[in-house]
């Protein structure tokens, strides 16, 4: 199985979701079960690090995102996923834009996986440092979510 969180930079909350998620699977037992990739939809801030800011917060949640690189989307993307999540509505309009035709991935807003039917993760760049904790907090709330639906799908595939 294999996941992408996707946002607009890929410095701030893909880069955290892919963290925070990470952490989650292996709290599970999944790690092995999941590859898991971020990457931006625009272009900008491709080969840095997560920004400092993303970084501090989740350092002190005990992830660590230093190993993270920026990319950008790419075609190949839409063949390689099973799951293309978007953080916000906007991200979700360009995946579909850009998305092939027969392209079989889900492909959806990340916060539905914490029962937060079409919320985006608010873009917290521009912002204070409350921001990267709300990102933190709602991040962490659909990483269990979306644990739990792979649990459920590879338990299917089993039988
Ligand atoms: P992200 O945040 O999409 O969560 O990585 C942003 C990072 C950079 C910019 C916008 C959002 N920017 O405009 O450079």
């Amino acid at each position: 199985m294999r996941v992408l969180f996707v946002c607009l930079g890929n410095i701030c909350r893909s880069p955290t979701a892919e963290g925070v998620f990470r952490r989650e699977l292996e709290l599970a037992g999944l790690a092995h079960r999941v590859e898991v990739d971020s990457c931006g939809i625009g272009d900008w801030h491709v080969g840095k690090s997560p920004d400092p800011r993303s970084a501090a917060a989740a350092r002190r949640r005990g992830i660590d995102l230093s190993e993270l690189c920026a990319r950008q989307l790419s075609a190949e993307d839409f063949q390689r996923f099973d799951y293309l999540l978007a953080m916000d509505h906007h991200n979700l309009a360009s995946l579909r834009q850009q998305c092939p035709e027969g392209c079989q991935a889900y492909i959806g807003l990340f916060l539905d996986f914490a029962g937060h039917v079409d919320r985006s993760v608010p873009d917290p760049y521009y912002g204070g440092d409350r921001g990267f904790e709300e990102v933190l907090d709602l991040v962490e709330a659909a990483s269990r979510g979306l644990v739990e639906n792979i649990a459920r799908r590879l338990e299917g595939q089993r039988h």
